[in-house]
């Protein structure tokens, strides 16, 4: 996949590391533009036109075995700047000539320190003292290929960073994109500028007229239709197709009752009166409660939410004349994922809500404005099109709403205990200043009861369990550390101000081994 009318951009090829997408936003924060390849597609591309670079991720593949993911040589042919990194170094290394050892034994996992061997253009600035790099891998390079230099080594890898200055060709074992890997970016900075040589800097405000442009072109004088819930995605997709085709953009909202305190109404009232928005809000929480009775397997939960919001959405939909596209805001991490190409299967852990079956079944064509973007860059396109903070900041939320955060069965009445709790505890976040820091939180209902006192009376009430993490991507995800201050304040705001819960819990898990939600 192509994007067009960018200028001078670096090609990230994926080797099927779980990280690669953090390559490309380390790229893009610096001002660079980065797309992301499968090997096979990248074999298949002719021109190089305003390729600026070339890295290689990592990935699980071992260039020791009969069959392993390879790009062609051409690339190394062309003049281009290419940094491997991990498997890519691996590859490297094999295609021209080096020796590559299966470690079993001696994996090199978890932090290293880099020892300097030689200055380079790629660790300017860099290896002045020595520094912490994140290692994770079990195959490592033994022998040097012809014409490359060690640039620096570890204890337990002699050839971490290496070079081939004339070729331009660059690898290091380690991962400069995650964060454990001290100032990983010196890196990423040194492959561009220095190396690649790359002068344009890439912004995102800037692609906002251009994405405005683009829908006039696409949708011309048809209508479109999406579906708006007020999370930053469907919200900065709304704006930005009214921006451009204005009242010809129909937002529909479907209540399912599922929402978090307030969030409709308020989201509603934002879009219809300060953007004067074509918006119409169904009120559909009934059929939800309806159709969850009894149900509290959460697949057959996820499954219940998505179909009947397809259906609603539908029906509804149908009123309309005319209408020719359905908008979405699908963003890049998910586009990633679902091309993902290297054979490394992961396995369906949960199935998404999303709007997916519907350009299909009502015979719409899909436009995606968002499709490039990261999420940190759509909050900035977001505040360029002077999208309300408190939309543009949200938590990602899921399509299922609090109908996965509430374990088992879910009930009107549960719905309504855990709004109110969610509400003192983002409420809480916000006020102190820690909602920002924080990828995600949110309170949610467990399906057991246990005994408190409370006055002079015995108490036998719900548990609310309280989820915050920290994230880069939502892939990988670790419990935020709450001052203890914090903590006792909002189990006794939580504990004093809502009725059916006598007992607050903090989740201390990671993700893996847990997901960020509970179901
Ligand atoms: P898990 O629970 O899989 O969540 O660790 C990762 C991220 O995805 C969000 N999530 C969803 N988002 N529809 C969505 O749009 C869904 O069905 C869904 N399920 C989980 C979750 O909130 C977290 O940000």
């Amino acid at each position: 996949m192509e994007f067009h009318n960018h200028k001078e951009k670096v090609l990230i090829i994926d080797f099927g590391s779980q990280v690669t997408k953090l390559i490309a936003r380390r790229i893009r924060e610096l001002g660079v533009y980065s797309e992301i390849l499968t090997p096979k597609n990248f074999n298949k591309l002719k021109r190089f036109y305003n390729v600026k670079g070339v890295i290689l991720s990592g990935g699980p593949s071992s260039v020791t075995s009969t069959k392993f993911p390879r790009i062609s040589k051409e690339i190394f042919k062309k003049n281009i700047p290419v940094l491997g990194i991990c498997y890519g170094l691996q590859l490297i290394a094999k295609i021209f000539g080096g020796k590559i050892k299966p470690s079993k034994k001696r994996r090199e996992f978890g932090r290293a320190i880099l020892f300097k061997k030689r200055s380079s253009l790629l660790t300017r600035k860099y290896l002045i003292t020595k520094k912490s790099v994140w290692m994770s891998h079990e195959d490592a390079v033994v022998k040097l290929p012809k014409s490359f230099k060690v640039v620096a080594s570890t204890k337990d890898s002699k050839l971490t960073i290496i070079e081939n200055t004339k070729k331009k060709i660059y690898g290091v074992q380690f991962h400069p994109e995650v964060t454990h890997t001290d100032n990983g970016n010196i890196i990423f900075k040194n492959f561009l500028f220095p190396i690649c040589k790359i002068k344009k800097k890439w912004n995102i405000k800037s692609q906002t007229k251009r994405l405005i442009e683009e829908i006039k072109e696409t949708v011309k004088q048809d209508k479109v239709i999406c579906a708006l819930s007020g999370g930053v995605d469907s919200s900065v997709v709304a704006l930005l197709i009214n921006k451009a085709i204005k009242k010809n953009l129909i937002c529909i909202m479907v209540d399912t009752g599922l929402m978090r305190k307030n969030e409709f109404k308020y989201t509603y009232k934002i879009f219809k009166k300060k953007y004067k928005l074509n918006v119409k809000l169904i009120n559909a929480s009934r059929h939800f409660f309806n159709k969850l009775k009894n149900i509290s397997n959460p697949e057959k939960k996820r499954k219940i939410i998505g179909n009947l919001f397809i259906e609603i959405f539908e029906k509804e939909s149908r009123k309309y004349k005319n209408i020719k596209f359905l908008a979405q805001g699908t963003l890049y991490p998910d586009i990633i994922e679902s091309k993902s190409s290297t054979g490394s299967k992961t396995s369906k852990i949960k199935s998404h809500h999303n709007v997916g079956g519907l350009p299909r079944k009502m015979n719409l064509r899909l436009i995606e404005p968002l499709k490039e973007f990261f999420k940190d860059e759509v909050r900035i396109i977001g505040n360029s099109l002077g999208l309300v903070k408190d939309i543009n900041l949200k938590h990602p939320f899921p399509g299922p709403g609090l109908g996965i955060r509430i374990v088992g069965n879910v009930t009107p009445e549960k719905i309504k205990i855990l709004q109110e709790a969610d509400f003192i505890f983002i409420n809480e976040l916000i006020k102190s200043g820690l909602y920002k820091k924080i990828w995600q939180a949110y309170a949610a209902l467990l399906p057991i009861k246990t005994v408190g006192v409370m006055g002079d009376s015995r108490t036998y009430e719900n548990i609310c369990l309280l989820r915050a993490v920290i994230s880069e991507d939502g892939m990988t995800a670790d419990y935020f550390n709450f001052p203890k201050k914090f903590v006792d304040n909002i189990s006794n705001k939580i504990i004093n101000n809502v009725k059916g819960v006598n007992r607050v819990v903090y989740d201390i898990t990671s993700k893996p081994p847990s997901t960020i939600e509970l179901e």
